[in-house]
């Protein structure tokens, strides 16, 4: 028989229909696996994509970087690319062992191995399966996800594309056994190259060399005792990382209790986000109180949720200031020094009080990580966060599930070997920042929309400034100082984002944002954020929803959010 890698593989063109519905949300196209499925739906996407490639990298065929969380379809969907990869002049695929690589790896791999981009086949923390959600993100040679004019111009060629291209021979290449192989397509003058890894490997170097594996070791399981910790991998692609990591790298088995660690097609049932609704099995074992610390992740592992002794829950907000005030215990940054801290827009200003403390810029971002990318580039922050469960820093161009962990563990052992202490001190020194998020999720209808639509109206006329609102519960009121719609120019390469969220600023400093969710594959979701600064220590053990919960009333109040929604209640708080 001959070698398959020597004989002369086609090229297929095949006539396809456009869609007019492939437009990217905050982070990639997101649909319901079906969707996928049908009519091509998927390759037309990935067609139109390369047709971009085609143009931005022109004479130089691109390597690029293939993986994903898992989740159904993954591994079809990986073989797609394989097909499409080589009939689309790509030089050289790094494929994913059995399809599998977590987002912050695919950062990782594209700028280790100097790539052109990379496709990471997830959803992110949507629930995966046949009947739930599939995904697709592009990203570019910095790691991180491509911004809006690469994502803009893909969903124009989508809307135009009449013919996909593929090698269908090339179909059943081996996922599981690390290597090279090299085709011979015809009609190219270059040959196609795969390369099948362990991206566990090159993610797991990454982490050593930024942190201090022997300190962590030692918190864990060393001269002062057991720390015993629990990590919940929501069945996503984490399970790999997390067995590799705790029970090899660190060899802490005794001290690391692992949940869900097995990557699983349809993630369990679980809806793989990491927060106090959907992560609840990781909040009742720590409620049980035998681990100092809990953490959860995402289906793709860039999410992250930390929580201390007995369920003490520290908010993605909180988490992002107490790493930005304590970078100096991990070698990393004693290296590669501290540049500035950055934000999304609705995370509340706790790490703003950090910037202020050590004179370092502070950046404000609309909601999503690709803001963060020029930023780093230019050297202007090393770390950012998002409310929305996402902390990273300069190492990669993606949010990192895994980095939070064990950044939480070098300041667990370098500081204080309680969670709880070590946010009682950093509201100590910085004041308290309370916040809170509440998502109206899967609305049907044009509710949502006509009520972002009033309160914009509201925010162009300024109607609201310098009135002084009562509100249902206690005695405070709220003044208010500013309305607007979020905008922003990115101050590297100038380009403008406009319609980013309603925010109302009060005269006391308390924040309120409105926008709806980018991320959502049914309905809309209206997410409403609220952000309270206490400096009065005798608040700082108080429940945030206690706290909060005349802020909330207020912003119910001033957006009719149940008049325009027809919800009286959350579908989540976080
Ligand atoms: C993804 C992005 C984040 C963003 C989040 C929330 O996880 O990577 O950067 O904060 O979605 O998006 P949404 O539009 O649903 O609020
Ligand atoms: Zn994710």
């Amino acid at each position: 028989m001959s070698n398959p890698e020597q004989v002369k593989h086609s090229i297929e063109v095949r006539p396809t229909k456009p869609f007019t519905d492939q437009k990217p949300g905050t982070s990639g196209l997101r649909k319901p696996t079906k969707t996928f499925l049908e009519n091509q739906y998927f390759e037309n996407f990935i067609q139109a994509y390369f047709d971009d490639l085609a143009e931005t990298t022109k004479d130089k065929p691109p390597t690029l970087v293939v993986g994903g969380d898992g989740r159904h379809f993954v591994r079809e969907a990986t073989r797609i690319i394989i097909q499409m990869a080589a009939a689309n002049n790509v030089k050289k695929l790094f494929v994913a062992r059995d399809g599998l690589m977590s987002t912050p790896s695919v950062s990782c791999v594209i700028r280790k191995r100097n790539t052109d981009g990379g496709i990471v086949l997830t959803a992110s923390h949507n629930p995966g399966g046949i009947d739930n959600d599939f995904g697709v993100k592009f990203n570019i040679s910095n790691g991180g996800p491509a911004p809006e004019a690469v994502t803009n111009s893909v969903y124009d060629k989508t809307r135009q594309l009449t013919h996909i291209r593929l090698c269908p021979t090339l179909i059943n290449i081996d996922l599981l056994t690390l290597g090279k192989h090299t085709f011979e397509i015809e009609g190219r003058s270059t040959s196609f190259e795969i390369e099948v890894i362990d991206s566990v490997d090159d993610y797991v170097q990454l982490m050593k060399s930024i942190f201090d594996f022997e300190k962590i070791r030692n918190l864990l399981n060393g001269d002062k005792g057991k720390f015993p910790i629990m990590i919940n991998a929501l069945s996503g692609v984490m399970g790999p990382y997390v067995i590799r990591i705790f029970h090899e790298e660190l060899k802490a088995k005794d001290a690391v209790t692992v949940k869900n660690c097995q990557n699983l097609e349809d993630f369990g049932g679980h809806h793989p986000d990491p927060n106090l609704t959907y992560a609840h099995e990781l909040v009742e074992d720590m409620q049980q109180g035998d681990y100092e610390f809990g953490a959860a992740f995402d289906g793709d592992g860039d999410r992250n949720m930390i929580l201390g002794k007995n369920g003490f829950f520290v908010t993605p907000c909180d988490s992002l200031a107490v790493l930005a005030a304590n970078l100096n215990v991990i070698p990393y940054f004693q290296t590669h020094g501290v540049h500035g801290y950055a934000r999304s827009m609705p995370t509340s200003g706790a790490v703003d009080r950090v910037a202020e403390k050590n004179k370092k810029s502070l950046y404000e971002v609309p909601t999503g990580w690709k803001f963060f990318g020029n930023l780093m580039d230019s050297k202007l922050i090393s770390i950012c966060g998002e409310e929305s469960f996402g902390t990273g820093s300069d190492h990669i161009r993606e949010k990192d599930g895994m980095w939070a962990v064990l950044s939480w563990l070098s300041v667990l052992a370098n500081i204080d070997r309680s969670v709880e202490k070590i946010l009682n001190a950093h509201w100590t020194t910085f004041g308290r920042n309370f916040f809170t998020r509440y998502d109206y999720e899967e609305i049907d209808g044009p509710g949502p929309f006509a009520m972002l639509k009033r309160l914009e109206g509201m925010a162009m006329s300024n109607e609201i400034v310098n009135k002084t609102f009562n509100t249902a519960y206690g005695t405070k009121q709220y003044t208010v100082k500013l309305m607007d719609d979020f905008n922003y120019t990115d101050p590297v390469d100038g380009s403008y984002t406009e319609k980013q969220g309603i925010r109302i600023i009060f005269t006391d400093g308390s924040r309120l944002v409105f926008r709806l969710s980018g991320t959502g594959s049914r309905g809309a979701t209206v997410r409403l954020y609220a952000d309270s600064y206490e400096n009065d220590p005798s608040t700082y053990n108080k429940d945030a929803q206690e706290m909060l919960k005349p802020l909330v009333s207020l912003a119910l109040e001033i957006a009719q959010l149940k008049e325009f929604t027809g919800r009286d209640k959350p579908t989540v708080i976080t």
